[in-house]
């Protein structure tokens, strides 16, 4: 592919994509995590004198409706400080940005764009004509085949890879290419369905799955457990019945559960077999952590995405903060990533001892999986010409 290092930007409209997906809570960035590790692409655009367009997606919002909770201000307002340059945030550049050599402005949530996620040539068309070249920095986003991902890569004077996406495929794959066994993936989180069939194409390539968070519930519902009100994904249980007769996975012994979503709710520790009809799981328990932790000090490599509770309140964060410890004390090379795994790596202070974080969550299982991620093949067939 193309490399964005590799081009004159000196006075050029430039279109960066960047996975500026990150979690908000009072109208502020709580993890700044995937920011941080955007921030070295934009200053070298700028120092390199363009004028740059910043796009990316927050959340799963409603397509076509403005909806403040997902809007990328929080985002802009970090960016300004960060830069030191004011950064508008855009929701009107259907007829052209204006800006000059070494300015930048930020798009409003791409997600509120009618055809972002059909990938839709109309509005990838539109994107294209904000720019002399495209740059596809968001790694973390590389997997989904979408206007601002892939489209606009399409119809782009130049499309090219930004320095973070490239550097991000360059040490998965050295990390990957060969892994000390016992090869160990433990994937959590809320992501539920996209999740399951990740684990399907993992447990070919892993010596042992963990599961957590969302998953694991499907996966304690599927043996026969009653997982009351939580999260979880009735018609994967099939699914996840036919994975448990394939491989070993543990899974939960006991668990902290709540009544309802609430950073005030109280935590309640009971073993798998007592939840009731109106429980929410909320965290795994402490003998499931410690469980847990055994395995995860064996593994010859770790790669960790999701959270295993809602680590976010802290009195469910445990199991979480117990799985962070164990990968940052084990002597496994590890990895982690994913929007909430790093925003965990964060609230615990681990991020010196995992060998390599990732900014991508989905894009990284896909990666893992050895799945081709769309927007980077579209960059590679652009650079066939
Ligand atoms: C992520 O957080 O994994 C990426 O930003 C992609 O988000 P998505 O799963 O909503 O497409």
């Amino acid at each position: 592919v193309i490399k964005m290092q590799d081009l004159d930007l000196a006075g050029k409209r430039v279109l960066i994509r960047e996975d500026l997906n990150v979690p908000i809570s009072e109208g502020k960035v709580s993890s700044d995590a995937r920011l941080r590790a955007a921030l070295p692409t934009l200053k070298l655009a700028l120092d390199a004198g363009a004028k740059v367009i910043v796009m990316s997606h927050l959340g799963r919002p409603t397509e076509g409706e403005f909806d403040a909770q997902y809007s990328l201000k929080p985002v802009a307002d970090y960016l300004s400080e960060a830069l030191g340059t004011p950064v508008a945030l855009l929701d009107d550049w259907q007829n052209g940005v204006s800006l000059e050599s070494g300015q930048l402005a930020l798009l409003e949530n791409v997600r509120f764009n009618v055809g972002e996620k059909k990938d839709a040539d109309d509005l990838s068309k539109a994107y294209a004509a904000l720019c002399d070249v495209f740059v596809m920095d968001a790694f973390g986003t590389a997997h989904r085949a979408q206007a601002s991902t892939h489209g606009v890569a399409k119809y782009a004077p130049i499309a090219c890879a930004g320095p973070l996406l490239a550097s991000e495929l360059e040490n998965l794959e050295r990390a990957l290419a060969n892994p000390a066994r016992p090869f160990v993936a433990i994937v959590g989180g809320s992501k539920v369905s996209t999740k399951l069939e990740v684990l399907e194409t993992l447990s070919d390539k892993v010596d042992q799955l963990v599961v957590g968070g969302g998953i694991a519930n499907t996966f304690l519902a599927a043996a026969g457990y009653n997982v009351g009100k939580s999260l979880y994904e009735e018609d994967l249980i099939p699914k996840a019945k036919a994975l448990m007769e394939k491989c070993h996975i543990p899974i939960p012994t006991d668990v902290i559960t709540g009544k309802k979503f609430d950073p005030k709710e109280p935590a309640t520790l009971r073993p798998v077999e007592n939840v009731g009809d109106d429980d929410m799981i909320f965290d795994i328990g402490p003998v499931s952590s410690a469980c847990l932790a055994e395995i995860l000090k064996q593994a010859g490599t770790i790669i960790w995405n999701g959270p295993v509770g809602v680590f976010e309140f802290d009195q469910f964060a445990d199991g979480t903060e117990d799985i962070a410890r164990a990968i940052a004390e084990s002597s496994a090379f590890s990895i982690a990533g994913g929007g909430d795994t790093l925003a965990a790596v964060d609230k615990f202070g681990i991020a010196d001892q995992v060998s390599y974080i990732s900014t991508g969550g989905g894009a990284f299982l896909e990666y893992v999986e050895g799945k081709v991620l769309p927007a980077v093949a579209i960059l590679e067939e652009r650079a066939k010409g």
